[in-house]
């Protein structure tokens, strides 16, 4: 049976949502809004533009569309500041390893992230010549929870999406992979994912076996 692999990058890949968080905690504070992890959880996978559309929802905060815009690019700099300093040292654990099972069984592998940096990122930690296809916000019009991110990567990889596996750490993600009829894992706990099929705390955990390759 042929499978393909689409991995989220924030969350999954590397750290990165931590940074978003970082820079989105900064944000809120000017608007003397207190950004928590709980707020962060529902932030993940999510856009850009409606990252911050929550986060101004947490304290009724309007602001002009010129601020809007500003601010959206003064946490953008401030989140590629960490970006900057990161290298392949900032794989989560279990990358590495998890590539390698990638190559040893010649899987396709698409990225569907829904950040506009990822193409950088993956270039910081040394990723970007390991995808057949790469679909981030830059070429899809609706974010996760839509599918359309995942079924873009589905079709790159010319995989039917019942045989794609899904690899996210956001609630809006496993149901995006869901909604565009994938499996879903959870990179996370079930308390933190409850829609995913499996559950692991990285991608190194995942059990190859369950793709049953070479039983066709
Ligand atoms: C997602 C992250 O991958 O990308 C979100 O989970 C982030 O937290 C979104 O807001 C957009 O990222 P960027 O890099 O385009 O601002
Ligand atoms: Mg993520």
């Amino acid at each position: 049976m042929k499978v393909g692999l689409i991995l989220d990058l924030d969350g999954v890949i590397c750290d990165t949502a931590h940074y978003h968080y970082l820079a989105w905690k900064e944000l809120a504070k000017s608007y003397g809004i207190e950004l928590t992890e709980a707020h962060n959880e529902e932030l993940k996978g999510v856009s850009r533009v409606d990252s911050l559309k929550y986060i101004l929802s947490l304290g009724d905060v309007t602001l002009t569309d010129e601020q809007f815009q500003r601010d959206l690019t003064s946490k953008n700099e401030h989140y590629l500041q960490f970006v900057m300093e990161m290298g392949p040292q900032h794989l989560l654990p279990g990358v590495p390893y998890f590539f390698e099972q990638v190559n040893h069984f010649n899987l396709p592998i698409a990225l569907g992230s829904a950040s506009k940096n990822a193409q950088l990122v993956l270039e910081r930690v040394g990723l970007d010549k390991k995808f057949t296809a790469i679909v981030d916000a830059n070429t899809v019009v609706n974010g996760k929870p839509d599918p359309e991110t995942f079924l873009k990567g589905a079709e790159m990889l010319k995989i039917a999406p019942e045989f794609c596996w899904v690899f996210e750490d956001s609630a809006a993600g496993i149901a995006a992979a869901i909604n565009g009829g994938m499996k879903a894992v959870g990179i996370g706990t079930p308390e933190q994912l409850p829609a995913a099929n499996y559950h692991y705390s990285n991608l190194g955990e995942f059990d190859f076996n369950l793709l049953k390759l070479g039983r066709n």
